[in-house]
């Protein structure tokens, strides 16, 4: 099953092949933002890839242009409510800023202190 580990809190967890990364934080309890409940309209699921590019799916033109709105885009950035991991693999995935901010903005409760 492909394993994945989010930073920067380090929560891992095992999912099924063809499970999204967003779906795979959902399970995992990770702080990812998904303002736009993942129709790929908002970039607040922007996350690096640290480990496993090759073996999630494929960059779609709706992913490239909403990536192209995103702040500080890398060579690994993907949307995660639409990279899905398909290689049955180990995993890293890093959280942005961002969408970390955007997470705690939709669960204030789990802010710390
Ligand atoms: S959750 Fe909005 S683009 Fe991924």
């Amino acid at each position: 099953m492909p394993k994945v580990r989010f930073e920067p809190d380090g929560i891992e967890v095992e999912v099924k092949a063809g499970t999204t990364i967003l779906q795979a934080a959902e399970q995992a309890g990770a702080r990812l933002g998904s303002a736009c409940g993942g129709v790929c309209a908002c970039a607040s699921c922007h996350v690096f890839i640290t480990e496993g590019w090759e073996g999630l799916s494929e960059v779609d033109e709706c992913e490239e242009d909403i990536l192209d709105k995103a702040f500080d885009v890398r060579r690994n950035s993907r949307l995660a409510c639409q990279a899905q991991l398909q290689a049955e693999r180990a995993y890293l995935v890093t959280i942005s800023s961002a969408s970390r901010q955007t997470f705690f903005d939709e669960h204030p409760e789990m802010r710390r202190g």
